[in-house]
């Protein structure tokens, strides 16, 4: 998917809670469980795809499948958690399927005696696809009532910034205040010092983590369409490649050597 219909993707994403009578097609579901190996085997976590997922649910209605998110128990297997569990919900949404994050409204313990993971592993979340009710059922719309009643912009998820956020970041952000959370909290707070943009949640060692997972990911997207390609490293400091590129940036004439470009080739 490009990045434009990841943006598209985000634009449209709500939480669905109620869906069609009719499970997923078996071609969707392939596709879904290829995304789920994928994300597997690049980032070492222990998602899996659950064909009916209506046993280990109440409130939510109609027919779905779903995608336990589960991992290691550590911090960064958490934030990689939302992050590429996020990619999935955004790849699916795109694709016309209702999506919904949870992590309390489920029969959490059930789901673990369903499944065979190792005992050093965590469940995080689960996340429900089908498709979705063509309007919001009554369950929906409380549901977003009370979880929307204070909305956080992305100015109140600031916690310091020293000088103008460039476009890019302030978009990034943008969208940001687009993305789900857990009771819609937007638990991340941001910073931007002497030029240097950060992110971290209260107790990292806790489900904010995921959260903190999918705003990297839609903070990543927006900043990508304004031009800066850049990623989230260890310390959760986000790098542009450009200043990556700085640390290589060469002397004098060294930067035709290192182009392989020097004017008398170029002759
Ligand atoms: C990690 C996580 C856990 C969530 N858990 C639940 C849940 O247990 N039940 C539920 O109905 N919604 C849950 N949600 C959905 C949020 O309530 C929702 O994302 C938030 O209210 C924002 O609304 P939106 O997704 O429609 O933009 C969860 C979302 C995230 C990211």
């Amino acid at each position: 998917m490009t990045n434009e219909q990841y943006i598209e993707a985000i634009e449209k994403r709500h939480s669905r809670r109620a869906y069609k009578p009719k499970h997923l097609s078996q071609e969707i579901k392939d596709v879904i469980k290829q995304m789920v190996d994928v994300v597997n085997e690049s980032a070492d976590l222990d998602f899996l795809f659950i064909d009916d997922a209506t046993p280990f649910f109440k409130i939510f209605s109609g027919k779905f499948s779903m995608i336990v998110i589960a991992g290691p128990d550590s911090q960064k297997a958490r934030e990689d958690c939302g992050y590429y569990g996020e990619s999935i919900v955004l790849q699916c949404v795109y694709h016309g399927l209702g999506t919904c994050w949870v992590s309390g409204t489920y029969n959490e313990n059930k789901v673990y005696e369903a499944i065979n993971l190792a005992p050093e592993k965590r469940i995080y979340a689960v996340i429900t696809i089908g498709y979705a009710k063509d309007s919001y059922s009554l369950v929906e719309k409380s549901m977003y009532k009370a979880t929307h009643k204070k909305n956080k912009s992305y100015q109140d998820m600031i916690e310091v910034c020293d000088e103008k956020l460039p476009e890019a970041y302030s978009y990034g952000l943008s969208l940001v205040e687009k993305g789900p959370s857990a009771v819609n909290r937007r638990p991340v707070k941001f910073r931007y010092e002497n030029g240097v943009f950060s992110g971290h949640v209260d107790e990292p060692y806790s489900d904010k983590s995921v959260d903190f997972g999918i705003a990297k990911l839609h903070f990543v997207i927006g900043a990508k369409a304004k031009g800066v390609n850049g990623k989230w490293n260890f310390e959760n400091v986000f790098e542009p490649i450009d200043s990556r590129r700085l640390k290589f940036e060469p002397k004098n004439n060294e930067e035709d050597e290192i182009n392989g470009s020097t004017e008398k080739e170029n002759e």
